[in-house]
């Protein structure tokens, strides 16, 4: 009779011989493209989500992200290998499960990561032996160790025996062509060394670079480190870009002229604040963790604080030019192009051009109208908003300020400077525009 396989010694093989089951728990920017990655590549993969309506939907082939191609969706939905589902007893049949839910922030900052505690809680209701669990949520170093794993071990399964448990943050950039789930490499700590070949493996069924690093802690730290460099170097810039309308100097003009040193130095640009589920949200998660140990995290609150100023800033530059015009707020018509928080994406959360709506409305504006391409509706202090149908002179020509807050690129900014009174571009969207520039105020631009 042979020596009977370690738990360890069967999901290896399972990996290497590409016959197991994969269970993403999260069907959104993250969990999706990587269930479908994994489907493409042969393997049964189970989609969960807590959301019926998102559920039905995949189980009819129909995508809701726009990096997921709905032709590319249904092919592996028909033929079975991608199976969305609601019912997580199915966790049972999967030998590694991602966590890919959402880790936003409460209403005061503090970090929330009741929906990893929620799926974790769900693997853990049919944990088994031989299961390798990943989270990809981004989140404070400690949470896999001190939240996830205690609620496995409370199975009586040990990690790095029966069970196994790694950190690997995702890096999917929405919108992105150039890097995408498979070239883009990824870290990967798992709790024991065990752990971490295991998840090396499974994850280079899928991506072509695995880099393993000593612990989750490292990989949950990496993942902050990566987008708080953006934070900052972002909030320099916002900060240079306000001095620099005092200065009367071009920041623009500034960063292309810092640019050209092929070293040590890297463009970042101002904008009218950080949006999205990331940058603007993991300064706090650290900031939150750093307290539990006696240490404020100066630097990179303050520079939240200067990217969650920006708002504020451009309010106040619409303002001066309604006053300039001059007509009364109440009786301003301004326009804002552009309200997803980044270029050619549907993404609304957590949208600085919201928040410019928002504070405007309570400075009294009444008549806001948006344009995006991307965002059929939006609501704002409980109020609905369509999107204008179509960019055009007409419509341009009726509003006192056309704001553009987005810098799609399917817009024609050459349009939109010819028949627009004032534009207040926070992105430089009309760079290239040359004739019609009067109009133009260009955020950190001196004017
Ligand atoms: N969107 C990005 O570009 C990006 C990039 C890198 C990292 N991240 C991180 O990845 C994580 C997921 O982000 P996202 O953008 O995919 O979020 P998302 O909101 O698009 O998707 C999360 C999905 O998880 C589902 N969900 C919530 N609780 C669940 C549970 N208990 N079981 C199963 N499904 C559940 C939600 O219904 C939703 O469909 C976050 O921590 C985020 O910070 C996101």
């Amino acid at each position: 009779m042979g020596r009977h396989r370690t738990s360890r010694e069967d999901l290896r093989e399972r990996i290497r011989r590409r016959r197991l089951t994969v269970g993403v728990l999260g069907m959104g920017y993250v969990g999706l493209p990587l269930a479908l990655e994994y489907a493409r590549a042969g393997i049964r993969t189970f989609g969960f989500d807590i959301k019926p309506e998102k559920i039905s939907q995949l189980q009819q082939g129909q995508s809701y992200i726009r990096d997921v191609p709905t032709a590319a969706l249904a092919e592996q939905v028909q033929t079975g290998r991608l199976i969305p589902t609601g019912d997580f007893r199915h966790c049972a049949d999967c030998d590694v499960l991602f966590i890919c839910v959402p880790t936003p922030f409460t209403a005061h900052k503090d970090p929330d990561i009741s929906f990893i505690l929620q799926a974790t809680e769900s693997i853990a209701a049919t944990l088994r032996p031989g299961q390798l669990i990943v989270l990809k949520s981004t989140t404070f170093p400690g949470t896999t160790e001190e939240y996830v794993l205690p609620l496995l071990q409370r199975t009586g399964l040990q990690v790095g025996e029966d069970f196994f448990l790694a950190f690997s943050p995702e890096r999917v950039d929405p919108g992105n062509r150039v890097w995408t789930t498979a070239n883009t490499p990824v870290v990967v700590g798992g709790v024991t060394e065990r752990c971490t070949e295991l998840a090396v493996a499974a994850l280079e069924l899928v991506v072509q670079k695995v880099v393993p690093v000593r612990n989750p802690r490292v990989a949950e730290m990496a993942k902050l480190l990566e987008n708080i460099f953006r934070s900052v170097n972002i909030a320099l810039v916002n900060e240079m870009a306000q001095l620099c309308d005092r200065l009367g100097v071009n920041i623009w003009e500034v960063i292309e002229a810092a640019s050209t040193k092929p070293f040590g130095f890297m463009p970042f640009y101002p904008g009218p604040g950080i949006g999205g589920h990331c940058i603007l949200i993991d300064p706090y998660y650290l900031a939150w963790v750093a307290r539990r140990y006696d240490f404020v995290t100066n630097f990179v609150t303050l520079a939240a604080e200067v990217n969650e100023s920006m708002p504020f800033y451009v309010r106040g530059l619409i303002e001066r030019e309604i006053a300039r015009l001059p007509v009364s707020l109440e009786r301003a018509r301004v326009l804002f192009l552009g309200v997803a928080f980044k270029r050619d994406v549907d993404d609304l959360r957590h949208s600085p051009a919201l928040k410019i709506m928002e504070l405007l409305w309570h400075d009294g504006v009444r008549q806001l109208a948006y344009y995006d391409p991307y965002i059929r509706s939006v609501e704002f202090l409980g109020r609905r908003l369509e999107s204008m149908p179509e960019l055009t002179p007409t419509l341009l020509r009726q509003q006192h300020i056309v704001v553009i807050t987005t810098d799609h690129s399917g817009v024609d900014y050459e349009m939109v400077c010819r028949w627009s009174r004032v534009v207040i571009d926070t992105r430089n969207a009309c760079r290239h525009v040359r004739r019609s520039r009067a109009r133009v105020v260009l955020l950190g631009s001196g004017r």
